[in-house]
Order: C-alpha cells, then sequence, then structure tokens
C-alpha cells in the first residue's frame, strides 16, 4: 500500500516561535500542517532563559536598539532590514501578551496603573529591555503559542515526524522558476516517508548546535533546514557566524544546560577557578561585554591557566534575589550539588546560535519560489557577524508575521504537478547503526576541535578534508538502507558542518564571531560582504 500524500495549503516545519506563530497568523484562511520531529514544545525556542528584546522601556529607543545591534553585528548587518525588524518588535511583543504569554512584570504598585514588565539586561545592550518569564521565557512562549495552536481548528500537528527533502519543480524535471511544492517526511513511528503537498512551505527549523561537541541547544537543533534548503537550491549565507555562548553550565552530569546571560546582566561577575575577574583585561564592558568577546576571553583564560572552565559568581547579590529571579538555574544547580546563592557557577563556552542561514527577505522569501525561511534558520542580515543577545527570538516573531501578511495578501497556487512517492531504492533496513554513531561523533568533535572559537586555516582546511570524507561515507551509507531519523540527522550536520568551514575558509578576516589566527583583524574589503554558498546544478 502506499503512504499516504497530504494536502494543505502550507506545511510549516518546525515548532519553536517562528514557526507556531506563523502558523497562527495563516490559520483562520488557510489549512496548516505543522510537522515537528519531536513533541510539539521540543524546540531551540523551548530553551530559551534570558528574553526577547524589545523597546519597551520609557529611557529606551528604538534609534539605541538599532545602535545597539549594529555594534555587535560588528559591520555586516543589512541597517533597513534591523531597523524594520526592531521597530515592528514591540507590537509584535503585545500581540503575544494578548495571546496570553505572561512576562514577569515589575514587583509592586505600578505609581500610573499600567502593567510594567522587569527588564533585564544582557550583553552589549545599552539599556534594560529584555522581557523575560524569569529565567524560563521559552518554555512559557511555547506554552501560550501551543494553546493558541490547540484552539485552531485548521492546524494539525504531526508530533515525531521528520522531514527529509523538499518536492521542488525542479526536482520532478520541470525547467524553469525552482518551486517548492511541497515535502517528504518520514513518520517515526510508522516507519514510512509520507507526501505533503502544499501551496508554500515555511521552514522554522533552527539552528545547528549539534553540529558541536559541545552546546547549549537541544538534541533536535541538527541544522536540518539549512541542510535541506541547501539540497534544494537554495542560498545559504555566512555560516561561519557560530555564536558560542560564554555560559554553558560545566558538570559531567549536565548537559547543555545554559546560564542565561541575564545573571551577568544582574550583577554576575566571570572569575578564573582561582576567584580572580579577568573581563577588565579584555573589554571595557567586563563581564557583560558582547558575547564573541566575552567567550574568546573566557576560551584564552582557559587556555592560559590550563583550566577546565571558569567561575561565574553572583553571590554577592541577596539569596532571596537570586532564587526569584532565576529559578531555573537554581534549581537545576542545587539538582547537581551547587548553591548558586553561596557558590559560584563553573561554566565553559558552547555553540548556542547560527547566525547565518538560509538568505530570506524579512517576509521569509527565499531564492526558491514556494519556499519560506524565518527565525534562526534564516539569514536575513539582522544578526550581521554576531547576534546582540535576545534579538533572535524577536526575529522569529516579526518575520513570522510579515511572512504571514504577505501569504493572505497573495496566497500562491497550488500545482497540480503529480507528485511521485517516495523512492526506497535499493535500501534495507540499518544493521551498522555503529557507522552512524561514529560518524555522528567525529563530526562534532572536529567542527569543536578545528572550527571552534579560535580558527587557523590550517585548521579549517583539516577539517574540510576529514568532513569531505565523512560526507563520501554518509552518502554510500543513505542510499543502501532504509532512511532513519539518526541517519537523516547525520546527512544535515554533515552539510551543515561542510558549509560552516567552506564559509569561515572563504572569509580571509576576523569579524565579529568569526575568529582566524591567520588574519587576526577585520578586513574593510569584507564589510557588508556575506559569504554565500549554493549548490552548484
Ligand atoms: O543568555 C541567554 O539567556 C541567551 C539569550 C540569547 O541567546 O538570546
Amino acid at each position: 500500500m502506499s503512504p499516504p500524500t497530504h494536502h494543505f495549503d502550507f506545511v510549516v516545519i518546525g515548532s519553536g516561535i517562528a514557526g507556531l506563530s506563523f502558523a497562527l497568523k495563516i490559520a483562520p484562511r488557510f489549512r496548516v500542517a505543522i510537522v515537528t520531529k519531536r513533541w510539539a514544545a521540543e524546540s531551540n525556542t523551548n530553551y530559551a532563559q534570558g528574553g526577547i528584546a524589545a523597546v519597551t522601556g520609557g529611557d529606551d529607543s528604538v534609534e539605541l536598539h538599532v545602535k545597539d545591534t549594529l555594534a555587535a553585528g560588528a559591520g555586516l548587518c543589512r541597517e533597513t532590514v534591523v531597523r524594520q525588524i526592531l521597530t515592528e518588535g514591540p507590537s509584535r511583543v503585545a500581540e503575544l501578551i494578548e495571546l496570553g504569554m505572561r512576562f514577569t512584570e515589575e514587583e509592586g504598585e505600578s505609581p500610573d496603573g499600567e502593567r510594567h514588565f522587569d527588564l533585564g539586561r544582557e550583553g552589549g545592550h545599552s539599556r534594560r529591555r529584555i522581557l523575560h518569564a524569569k529565567d524560563a521565557t521559552g518554555r512559557e512562549i511555547e506554552r501560550a503559542l501551543l494553546a493558541g495552536v490547540a484552539a485552531q481548528p485548521n492546524i494539525r500537528v504531526f508530533e515525531e515526524h521528520f522531514a527529509i527533502d523538499f518536492i521542488t519543480t525542479r526536482k520532478l524535471g520541470h525547467s524553469g522558476e525552482n518551486r517548492c511544492v511541497g515535502v517528504y517526511v518520514l513518520d517515526k513511528a510508522a516507519g514510512r516517508v509520507e507526501t505533503f503537498a502544499c501551496r508554500s512551505v515555511l521552514l522554522a527549523t533552527g539552528g545547528c548546535g549539534k553540529v558541536y561537541l559541545y552546546t547549549t541547544n537541544p538534541d533536535v537543533a541538527t541544522g536540518d533546514g539549512v541542510a535541506m534548503a541547501y539540497r534544494a537550491g537554495a542560498r545559504v549565507a555566512n555560516m561561519e557566524f557560530v555564536q558560542f555562548h560564554p555560559t554553558c553550565l560545566y558538570h559531567p552530569k549536565a548537559k547543555s544546560f545554559l546560564v542565561t546571560e541575564a545573571v551577568r546582566g544582574e550583577g554576575g561577575v566571570l572569575r578564573t577557578v582561582d576567584g580572580v575577574e579577568f573581563m577588565d583585561r579584555h573589554h571595557p564592558l567586563k563581564s557583560l561585554a558582547p558575547r564573541d568577546v566575552v567567550a574568546r576571553a573566557i576560551d584564552s583564560e582557559m587556555k592560559r591557566t590550563g583550566a577546565a572552565h571558569v567561575l561565574l559568581d553572583i553571590t554577592h547579590k541577596p539569596a532571596r534575589f537570586i532564587i526569584d529571579r532565576f529559578p531555573n538555574i537554581y534549581q537545576t544547580c542545587l539538582k547537581f550539588g551547587m548553591d548558586i546563592t553561596k557558590e559560584p557557577i563553573p561554566v565553559v563556552p558552547a555553540a548556542h546560535y547560527q547566525c547565518g542561514g538560509v538568505v530570506a527577505t524579512v517576509d521569509g522569501e527565499t531564492a526558491i519560489a514556494g519556499l519560506l525561511a524565518v527565525g534562526e534558520v534564516s539569514c536575513t542580515g539582522l544578526h550581521g557577524a554576531n547576534r546582540l543577545a535576545s534579538n533572535s527570538l524577536l526575529e522569529g516573531l516579526v518575520c513570522a508575521h510579515r511572512a504571514a501578511e504577505k501569504m493572505l495578501a497573495a496566497p500562491p497556487d497550488f500545482s497540480e504537478l503529480q507528485m511521485p512517492d517516495w523512492q526506497l531504492g535499493k535500501a534495507q533496513n540499518a544493521d551498522e547503526l555503529v557507522v552512524v554513531s561514529h560518524n555522528w561523533d567525529e563530526i562534532r568533535r572536529t567542527m569543536w576541535d578545528y572550527v571552534g572559537i579560535v580558527r587557523t586555516t590550517k585548521r579549517l582546511e583539516r577539517a574540510q578534508k576529514r568532513i569531505a570524507l565523512l560526507q563520501e561515507e554518509i552518502q554510500q551509507y543513505y542510499w543502501d538502507f532504509v532512511v532513519a531519523s539518526d541517519l537523516l540527522e547525520l546527512r544535515n550536520i554533515a552539510t551543515v558542518a561542510e558549509l560552516i568551514v567552506a564559509s569561515a575558509l572563504q572569509r580571509a578576516e576576523s569579524r565579529g564571531l568569526h575568529y582566524n589566527l591567520d588574519f587576526q583583524k577585520a578586513d574593510p574589503a569584507w564589510a557588508q560582504r556575506d559569504t554565500i554558498l549554493s549548490r552548484a546544478r
């Protein structure tokens, strides 16, 4: 029996802030499928601690937010894009609140009877402007958006469904404009590949932290969207700019646990394992310097002292304050035997955010008609060479809204094309899963060791050779065996690793998050120049 073909107006891949917001906006008029490879709330958004940066404070202005974003972006932001997103941010945040999002409010009686939100501060921000839900903002966003989705009869959520590849007119053998008309999706439980036909696909799969050995991201962050889009012929930009978050909890049993930058925003201080403050030697903003600077400083202190981590110390603040403001971090550390009100937190940098991605406009449009990309998977020009903290959830929210507006105003037609079932070819059941786990580990270690916070051309070239060999092996394995989610993720992280290394080798300078010891300065010739990769056809 052949697997089912589903027909929806729109297929959304990913269930973080971008995908869910788009689905909610479009659903009053159109039928939407949300395809997500684990359960609905499991996304990068769900793990965001800090919050959403948006201008709401009386001492703040869009102009200041723009200035901070451009400064962090190190000459590579698109200023018009920055202005559009940051200007529209406050209205989109207001809609989120309307939907039921509960941001933390200031304590005490409001003098003017209005609601006042408690605004956090993070690195690179000249004002307190981060709206947050204590230290688990992403979880609250997912709760609010998923409650909205559950109430919307036009949306169907396909959990445990893994999007494999887009169905494009080019793939179907048609000449002319390359158009995305659907997507092949693995139903993990049924073990079969289904066809989803639609007017348009919105890609909102988030980032690729799992390409690195150490990451703050959850297991789902395997760069699937970038890899799929690249295979389909989309343009991918600036993948060398991988943001390493300076403070991931260092503990043998803690997997990927972020310690939000807001801890430093509230006065937390970075120290060496001997208790000595060191950020004053690296930047005038000390522990609250932009992330690229802090991550490199920690890396250099760890190398200098030979220590496996540094310390983040907030013990000078009242215990009540720490427990109330950071309940999630407090409880998690307590589980590991650390009381952060009394002792500093051991931390290390870890891969956190993909600043590059599928080239997209602020309305989500990509080089492939019918394929929209929004959020971390996309590269709009907002982040430049280094994302300003907490700008990403805002980008997801604003661009999803704009993409939905565009689709509502001029919905694409359904394609009349015949879509063949997924070809299993000579696939048999995979019986050598050790190949998958071995290659998975090797890619992640190679990326960590050779394509990390501080790079050299020689190390990048070494990584390129190894990844090319692994790619060959994976390709062979892929076509020989039945597709399973582990194998699909491996193929995707290998592709994304290839793109990161290729982009890093192209950029013969150091800028923002890309630091190469062989070119230690920014080269003005590279300012405003993106590294663009697209599969040769
Ligand atoms: O530190 C944090 O809470 C992270 C914020 C972000 O990546 O935007």
